[in-house]
Formats: C-alpha cells, structure tokens, sequence
C-alpha cells in the first residue's frame, strides 16, 4: 500500500510529482504529502484526502526541480497531517511504502537519547534514524546502509537529505520501487503507471538495493555500496491505458474492456486451435494448491471446480494470508500456482516464497509484468488485461478466469475444448451491452443482500457478493444454495434481494428449489441463468448467452460486475476508490 514517486531533472518537478501520484492512488488515498526543494531549503505540504486536496495547497508554478511525494494508506496511525508523508527529521525527509516492524523498539531507543517525534507513524522512525547515524557517518550512502541494518519489514522508502541539494536516493525491502530515466530527468515510482506521461524506460530495483539519482545520471548499489549494472526494461503499453477515455469511471471503463481483455489472453496462448509456446506443459504434476487474495482467491474457487471437473486433478485452494503460516501438504507433484492481478499481494508473495523454500514448483498468474510474485515464481503465465485502476478489480478477474479455464484444458489435454472459446467476445459484447439499472434498483436501498449458487455458480456467488460489498457498502453474503437453510435463511425477509445464479442444467432443478424456498419467505429475487426459464418464482431475469460450462464463469460474472457498478452509482459511492480500501495490498 501507499504510493511513492520522486523526481529531478530540468522540469518544474511538483506537477510530475503530483501527476504521477495521480496514477498510484489505487495504492491508497487517504492523506498526501510532497516535499520539495525551493531555495536551498526541503519545503512540505500534506493534506488529508486525495491528491486533489493537496493539489489545492500548492503552486504548481513553483520553480522547484527536485521533490518527492507519497500517497497514503494509514497502517499505523490515523489519517491526518502529522501522519501523512513526507517525515522529516533533522537533515532527512522521506516518504516511506511497507512496514517498519521493529519500529516500537527503535522509537523507544531513540527518545531515551532525546529524539523527538510528531506523529504515530512507524515511518518517522526512518528519518529519526538516518538523521542520528549521519552525525557519525557523515556520509549519506554509508548512513543508508547502517539505517538499512537496523530496519525490520518490508519498505521502499525515498530519501532527500539537506546536504545533497542534487540527488533524490532510494531503497527497496519488499516492497516495489523502480527508477526511471528520461532525457530531462529522473524518477523513482512504486509502479510504472505513473512515470508513463514522461518516459517507458524504468530500472527495478531489487532487495536491499540502494538507487542515487540526479538531473541526468544514475546509479544503483548494492548492501555493500558496491556500484552495480541494472538492465533498462521498457514499457509497452501506452499511457493511454491508464487514462478514462471518456468514460465517467475507470471500472464501467474497465468492464467494458473485457471483450478485449479476453481475446488478447486467448490469442497469446492458442493460434488455430492449438496451444502457443506461450503455455507450457505441466504434465508432471498430479495435484495442485492454489494460493491468493480477495478477488484473486475467487478464481482459484474457479479454477478449482474446471481443475478437478476436466482435468481430474485434485485442487485446493487457500487465502495466501492462512497458507503462509499453516501445515501445507505437499510434494515433489504438486504446483503451487498464485494468482494476483498486481504480483505485489505480500501474503500472496510470502505464500510463493513458503512454497520454494519447502522445494515446490510454484506457477504464477499476473497481470503486471516484472512483479515480484511474476519474477519469483519458477513458471509465469501473464493475463493480458493492461493497466487496471479502479480498485474493485473486473478485466482481470476476466482475464485470470479466462487463464485458468485455458490451462485446465492443457492440463486436461482434451485440446477439442479450445473450440469452446472460439466465438465468446461476441457474447461477452452482448452482456456488456445490456442494461443492468433495473437489477439495481431492486437491490439500492436494502441493507443486506444475498448470493446464491452451487458448485462453480457459488465461486461466481463470493465474486457477486465481494464486488457489491466493495462497491456500494451493502452487506452481502455468498452462501452455496443448498446450505442457506441450514441457519441463515432466517435472515431472509419481505423483500430482502436474492440473488441467485445457476448455470449448470444438471442442477438447476436444486437451486430453483432453494430460491422458491426463499421465495416463500419474501425475498425478492433475481435470477441469472442461461436455461430458458417458464417458471414464474424470480422477480427479474437475467438470460446469460449459451456456452460450455468450461467457460461460462467469464460470463456469469460480467451482470455482477455490473450490477455493482449501477448499485454503486445509484448510491453516490465513490465507484473507483471505495472507501478503507487499497487495490495493491503489500502490507500482511
Ligand atoms: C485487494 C483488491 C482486490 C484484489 C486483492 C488481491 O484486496 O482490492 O480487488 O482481488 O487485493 O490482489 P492481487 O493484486 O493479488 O490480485
């Protein structure tokens, strides 16, 4: 979580600075801060809110050259001015992305020797730290690295230091820091979004790595301040990805990008109905763990029912925050696959890392390109579901579903199933071109919502349920249909919306049974099926095209993605960023 971009160079730096904090609010947007050099002298400016509020605090006329700034997620301590970065202490100002675990006991060690401190942050600690060391070091590399010696967790920090009126420095632990490089100046980000509208030419910087840069150089060192060669990546997609391109929300944008988002994942993959070298053979392995977060875990819910349905392969799946600390039995013939959008999940990552420690093969599916859990994992598979920015995820759960059904038919080896997906853009076109307010209109005004399903409608269900959650603030539950009766159903009143999904027609005749049973209490119910339907026990329809079962979770989920939206719109809520949440979650 939090957002960190720096810049120096021959431009005016504050509006790169904000412009680019702009890009990484998905990290987190609760309070914001810059710091820059004006005269000789580290000047700040934080304000609680989104990077609109502080924008209003600043003169982007400012002739400064050299600043670097922060979005927040509060970990530790509340949002406010006194929290938000940049922290300042003596010479040095920072800006700081992860945890400093330890930080209780360094703050305490630091007070008995009459350091003061403002806020109640374990960010402060860092300043505080580099400030103390350097009255000895004398020198700022040196004082980094001794600083880098003391810190527990995970962080990437950015550093200015009133001695050095030329260079920004910059430390990776964990979590994700780059470097970029453009002809009028340099950058350090946490992610590549929001260097885009400057240059694609970015550095990743490793564990432990310490980056110096200026007005036209560079240079990387290592722990031992040994002076090290990195390769140059450059990005390719456009920065008119990231844009709204006249939509009034990234996620409506979003959703309506997946007819794209699919093709693009199925054609790297599969030329004339055959796989590309793109899709490796995993046949060795004979059970799999899938591992994720939130949204992510939901596809492995999917992936599970396709895996073990028509690959015959016996599939559990976790949430990466209990794998990494529980009794995981596997072996030399299970693949540990982790699916994350942003690659950057720290439970998820800890969970990939449990994993190699034990020896175990593990496969990621990401969407952004060079992320730690893509770098780390011993095979990577990318979804092509381009930059994703509101922070309720849609294209790329689309994008991982569409992975997952893909690798289960290479798992399968029944290759005749690709024919399936030949044809599928066009229905999703279809349900992206359907109006779903009427859906939302049953649903905006309630207080509590349920989603019911089974088997692989009841993973779609949890999806449903989440994205209506996040979205509009509406309680939701997910519950596997035949199981509401067992307790929960007495929740159900006049008018309490159900919905129900049932896309597998050796079942229908259950769930339809559980949703009349709901009936009879006064739910309201809206019913999602691709079966014609000439009962009359629902209050609204919504037809999904044919399709195989292999593939028709890429499209049950795009009415619920949808519905999300049009509750969330009818609700006033803050569509793209929901409040207490943040899309990149790297803190445990
Ligand atoms: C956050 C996001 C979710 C996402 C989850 C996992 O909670 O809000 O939308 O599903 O993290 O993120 P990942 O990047 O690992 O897929």
């Amino acid at each position: 979580m939090c957002g960190i971009v720096g810049y120096v160079g021959k431009k005016k730096a504050l509006p790169i600075v904000l412009n680019g904090l702009k890009f990484l609010e998905y990290r987190g947007y609760d309070s914001a801060g810059v710091a820059y050099l004006l005269d000789n002298k580290v000047n700040i400016t934080k304000e609680v809110g989104r990077i609109s509020s502080l924008e209003k605090l600043i003169d982007l006329d400012t002739p400064s050259y050299m600043a670097i700034g922060h979005t927040r997620w509060a970990t530790h301590g509340e949002p406010s001015v006194s929290n938000s970065h940049p922290h300042q202490v003596g010479r040095f100002t920072v800006v700081h992305n992860g945890i400093i675990e330890n930080y209780l006991e360094i703050k305490e060690d630091l007070k008995k020797k009459g350091v003061k401190f403002l806020s109640t942050t374990d960010t402060e600690v860092i300043p505080a730290l580099l400030d103390y060391y350097y009255k000895e070091e004398k020198d700022i590399l040196k004082t980094i690295k001794k600083v880098l010696e003391k810190l527990e967790g995970s962080f990437a920090l950015g550093i200015i230091c009133d001695d050095d009126k030329e260079n920004i420095y910059a430390v990776r632990r964990g979590s994700p820091l780059i470097i970029a490089l453009s002809n009028d100046g340099m950058f350090i980000a946490s992610d590549v979004p929001a260097i885009l509208n400057y240059t694609n030419k970015y550095i990743l910087l490793e564990k432990d790595e310490i980056a110096k840069i200026n007005n036209n150089s560079y240079q990387v060192f290592d722990f031992n301040l040994k002076d090290i060669k990195k390769e140059i990546n450059t990005f390719e997609g456009s920065c008119d990805d990231a844009m709204l391109n006249g939509y009034p929300h990234y996620m409506l944008k979003e959703i309506h990008e997946e007819e794209k988002v699919f093709l693009d994942t199925f054609n790297y993959y599969v030329n004339n109905d055959s796989f590309k070298e793109t899709m490796p053979d995993f046949k060795k392995y004979k059970n799999i763990h899938i591992v994720a977060c939130g949204s992510a875990y939901y596809v492995g819910c999917i992936a599970k029912s396709l895996l073990e349905e028509y690959a015959m392969i016996p599939t559990c799946v976790e949430v990466a925050s209990e794998y990494r600390y529980k009794k995981n039995f596997y072996n030399q013939d299970t693949l540990v696959i982790v699916i994350s959008q942003s690659g950057e999940t720290a439970d998820s990552l800890e969970a990939l890392r449990k994993a190699k420690k034990d020896g175990i093969d593990t496969l990621a599916i990401v969407n952004v390109v060079l992320s730690s859990i893509a770098r780390e994992a011993k095979y990577t598979l990318y979804v092509k579901a381009g930059p994703e920015i509101a922070v309720a995820t849609t294209k790329a759960f689309l994008a991982q579903t569409t992975l997952m059904a893909l690798l289960t038919v290479k798992l399968s080896r029944k290759y005749e199933l690709l024919k399936e997906f030949k044809g599928l853009e066009r229905k999703i076109k279809e349900l992206l071109s359907k109006d779903y307010l009427e859906y939302a209109k049953a649903i905006y005004k309630c207080n509590d919502t349920f989603f019911i399903g089974r088997l692989i409608d009841y993973a779609l269900c949890l999806e449903g349920s989440l994205k209506l959650k996040e979205t509009s603030y509406i309680n939701s539950v997910a519950f596997q249909a035949g199981e509401l009766k067992h307790g929960t159903i007495s929740l159900i009143t006049k008018g309490t919306p159900v919905i129900g999904i049932c896309t597998n027609k050796d079942i229908v005749s259950k769930t339809i049974s559980n949703l009349k049973e709901v009936k009879a209490r006064g739910a309201y119910i809206i019913y999602i099926t691709n079966e014609e339907c000439h009962d009359d026990f629902y209050d609204q329809l919504i037809l999904l095209p044919k399709a195989h079962n292999l593939v028709m979770p890429i499209l049950s989920v795009i009415p619920l993605q949808l519905i999300s939206y049009e509750v969330a719109k009818l609700r006033n809520c803050d569509i793209d960023k929901p409040r207490n949440l943040a899309k990149s979650v790297t803190v445990e």
